[in-house]
């Protein structure tokens, strides 16, 4: 639970407070997330992708995962996760600010303009300015939209690669969560362990 916790606190990063370099208030994104594993030696390699609509004015970012067939949103206000798939709806702790801007003591390790002359300049930061204690890095575009991620524990990798960043949310019903609220479940690994991840293609 601590790496999806990790994964999913990431999508906090890209909206803070007023100054420095920050993406917009509202935007929807493709992500593509790619878990690369060592198993018995062998590498493993799974992919996913998801819906993730961010929203700093509604306090929420609501991630759709059409092939699983679930859906997480992240209340900042209420300071939880509401994980839906269905009729089944869970609700846990999330403690963390909701950030848009890149932080002020990011290092920016790289600028590199992708394919070349004309291509898209992207900006590298250390991951650990954006959450404490984490391994990686993450980069954006110079006007601050998120481009991707990645993030080394000690067997395994994640990545994300944020494509097709639009402004605006196009459906805000995608932030909601049934009432009355979702139950506790102190167990919501065993639920999203399955959901999460399909095989990748061969
Ligand atoms: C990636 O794989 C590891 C090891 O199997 C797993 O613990 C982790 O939860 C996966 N990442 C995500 C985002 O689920
Ligand atoms: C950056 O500053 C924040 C807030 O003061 C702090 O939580 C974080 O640990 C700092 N990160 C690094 C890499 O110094
Ligand atoms: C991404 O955006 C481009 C340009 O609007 C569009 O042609 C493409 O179909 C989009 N891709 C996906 C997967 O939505």
């Amino acid at each position: 639970m601590l790496k999806f916790v990790a994964f999913a606190l990431f999508l906090t990063v890209v909206s803070v407070s007023g100054e420095g370099c920050c993406a917009p208030k509202q935007w929807e994104s493709l992500v593509g997330i790619q878990n690369t594993t060592a198993v018995d030696g062998m590498i493993k390699v799974t992919q996913t992708y998801a819906m993730e609509s961010y929203d700093f004015d509604r306090k929420k970012i609501a991630m759709v995962f059409p092939t699983e067939g679930f859906r997480m949103v992240q209340d900042y206000d209420k300071k939880k996760l509401y994980i839906i798939a269905g009729t089944y709806c869970s609700a846990i702790p999330w403690p963390y600010p909701m950030i848009n801007c890149i932080p002020e003591n990011a290092t920016l390790l790289f600028s590199y303009e992708m394919g070349g002359s004309g291509g898209l300049m992207v900006n590298q930061y250390n991951l650990d300015a954006f959450l404490h204690d984490f391994k990686g890095s993450m980069q954006f575009t110079d006007k601050c939209i998120p481009v991707s991620q990645q993030q080394y524990f000690d067997s395994y990798v994640t990545m994300f690669g944020f494509t097709n960043v639009t402004t605006g949310i196009k459906d805000p019903s995608v932030f909601d969560v049934p009432s009355p609220p979702c139950p506790m479940d102190t167990d919501i690994d065993n639920v999203l362990k399955p959901l999460l991840f399909e095989p990748a293609q061969p």
